[in-house]
């Protein structure tokens, strides 16, 4: 057993009387709190990566519906509601989880919209708080879940970052990986810089730093040659989509990752809770991927590194194909190939 930190836990985002968000584009050099006290405010701070991450995306989004009925309206709640979910929904395209939470809001709010003001808001807030709640146990499942896997794989490596500050709760991949440190079996994490936003160099590495977890960071570009060199023994990512034949959408990146761990033999595993999984989409080649501005590339921390004028391309995301999948860690268990009816039996308990 390996001793995790005892410091209070990172979230991405609280409501304290209003929707706060932790800017993590500021980070790792500051923790700035931004408070969002209106639907286009939180559409910007997510379209700009303030909050980030598909289940934390979620869960804003799902707090963001309370923020619309705060806002001064004369129109009628359930109303107010939709276009808020349209105007959110609209900020990404690739995290199903957005989609997924805000449909889920407006069931919840048809089911009480008679009731007065004061009190539908109260019973939207529970809703979000729970939402938010069931989060972090679907996170803390899927550790204890994806654990066991990572047992005599010392080193292992993640891109992009799937930590507390992409959920509600410890995270996903990062989750699995901290539950795996503190049995004693992961011994260090390689941190995969992703670029062009850097989430694995500012985020994954300051979320490890935090808990106490050994880490190395390295280029994007390194992955192979490590691989080669044996010197990774599994990968754990996380996931923006799933689709129900198990093609993944994760950052750009990952599919690269997943190809060159297939050629090493090196087990590549993907930790999402079931609001990842898209019921409606079998091919991942029909999830919608991102498209970012090109001054990202360009540009490094606001500093230009390539010539003025440089055209580039930002895809911010890529799919990984269910074949090089090794199996998929949810709340629900872990989910081997073949992947399509391990989905479907996930998904049908989860309606249940
Ligand atoms: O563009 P981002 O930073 O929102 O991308 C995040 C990722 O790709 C994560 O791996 C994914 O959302 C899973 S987070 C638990």
């Amino acid at each position: 057993m390996n001793a995790v930190s005892a410091a209070p836990p990172i979230t991405p985002l609280r409501w304290r009387a209003g929707l706060e968000l932790l800017d993590q584009t500021r980070l790792p050099h500051e923790e700035v709190w931004l408070r969002i006290g209106t639907v286009a405010e939180l559409a910007e701070a997510i379209v700009r990566l303030a909050v980030r991450g598909a289940p934390a995306i979620g869960i804003a989004a799902a707090y963001g519906l309370v923020v619309a009925l705060d806002e001064p309206s004369d129109g009628d709640p359930a109303a107010t509601v939709a276009a808020a979910a349209a105007r959110l929904l609209a900020t990404r395209p690739t995290a199903v989880n957005l989609r997924w939470a805000l449909e889920a809001g407006q069931r919840a709010l048809a089911s009480f919209v008679e009731l007065p003001p004061g009190e539908r808001r109260e019973r939207l807030l529970a809703w979000a708080r729970e939402l938010h709640e069931d989060d972090v146990a679907r996170n803390r499942a899927m550790a204890a879940h994806g654990a066991p896997r990572l047992a005599g794989r010392p080193r292992v490596l993640t891109h992009c970052n799937a930590g507390a500050l992409a959920t509600g709760g410890i995270g996903t991949a990062l989750g699995v990986i901290a539950e795996a440190f503190r049995r004693g079996s992961v011994a260090e994490v390689w941190v995969d810089e992703t670029r062009p936003l850097l989430q694995g160099a500012r985020l994954t590495a300051w979320e490890l730093g935090h808990l106490g977890i050994p880490h190395r960071l390295i280029t994007d570009s390194m992955v192979g040659a490590l691989m080669s060199r044996g010197l990774v023994d599994a990968v754990v990512v996380g996931a923006d989509r799933i689709t129900v034949r198990g093609d993944v959408a994760n950052k750009i990146g990952t599919y690269a990752v997943a190809v060159l761990a297939e050629r090493h033999g090196v087990p590549f595993y993907v930790a999402a809770p079931l609001s990842t999984f898209d019921a409606r989409l079998a091919d991942g080649a029909a999830i919608p991927l991102e498209e970012r501005a090109g001054g990202e590339i360009t540009h490094v921390a606001g500093a230009p590194i390539a010539p003025a004028g440089t055209l580039a391309f930002n895809p911010a995301f890529d799919v990984t194909p269910a074949g090089l999948v090794t199996a998929l860690i949810t709340e629900r268990g872990v989910l081997e190939p073949p992947l399509s009816p391990a989905i479907a039996r996930a998904l049908a308990g989860e309606r249940q």
